[in-house]
């Protein structure tokens, strides 16, 4: 299956000059949601994951189906201010300003193997945030999977020496 075809290439949104990637097209099409799902089970099956990862809010979309399919749990990184029990944060800087995100202290726990999600991989930040928010909880990094990634964007850079994948690229 093409995946690429299900995605929907919005021109000028949400601002002129950018081309956005609306995943939603897949989510609403049970064959390519299904189909999305399964490759990144595949990967995480390979990489002996114990739990997923993935941060609000699209994070989670990619992430609990496939956290269902094998079995195992999944624990939510959200922006400050949303999660109720004792967190760690991290904070990271935007173009302009700042963002924080958040783990609860007790989701995982020191040695689990995780899988982090996304939807997307762009500048990085997002997820390089998860990855010190894991790696802070004593979780080892097993494997991390976008369903896009926007290669001209280099936020690949980033995540040297970890193994990511991506089931859909833009050069
Ligand atoms: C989007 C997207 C990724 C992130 C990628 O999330 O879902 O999480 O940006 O960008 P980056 O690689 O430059 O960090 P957004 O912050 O729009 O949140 P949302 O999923 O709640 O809409």
């Amino acid at each position: 299956m093409n995946l690429k075809e299900y995605v929907s290439e919005v021109q000028d949104w949400p601002k002129k000059g950018v081309s956005f990637k609306d995943i939603t097209t897949i989510m609403d099409n049970g064959e390519a949601y299904g189909y999305a799902t399964d490759q990144i089970v595949e990967f995480a099956r390979e990489k002996e994951v114990d739990i997923v990862v993935g941060p609000e809010a699209r994070g989670f979309i990619i992430g609990c189906p496939v956290a269902y399919s094998m079995g195992i749990g999944f624990a939510p990184v959200r922006k400050a201010g949303k999660l109720p029990r004792e967190v760690i944060e991290y904070e990271y800087d935007l173009e302009y300003g700042s963002n924080t995100l958040a783990m609860h202290k007790d989701a995982i726990k020191p040695g689990q193997r995780v899988l982090i999600t996304d939807d997307l991989l762009a500048t990085g930040g997002t997820i390089v945030a998860t990855i010190k928010l894991v790696e802070a909880l004593g979780g080892i990094v097993a494997g991390i999977a976008f369903l896009i990634e926007l290669e001209y964007l280099g936020g690949r850079k980033l995540l040297e020496g970890y193994d990511a994948i991506s089931l859909i690229s833009y050069d």
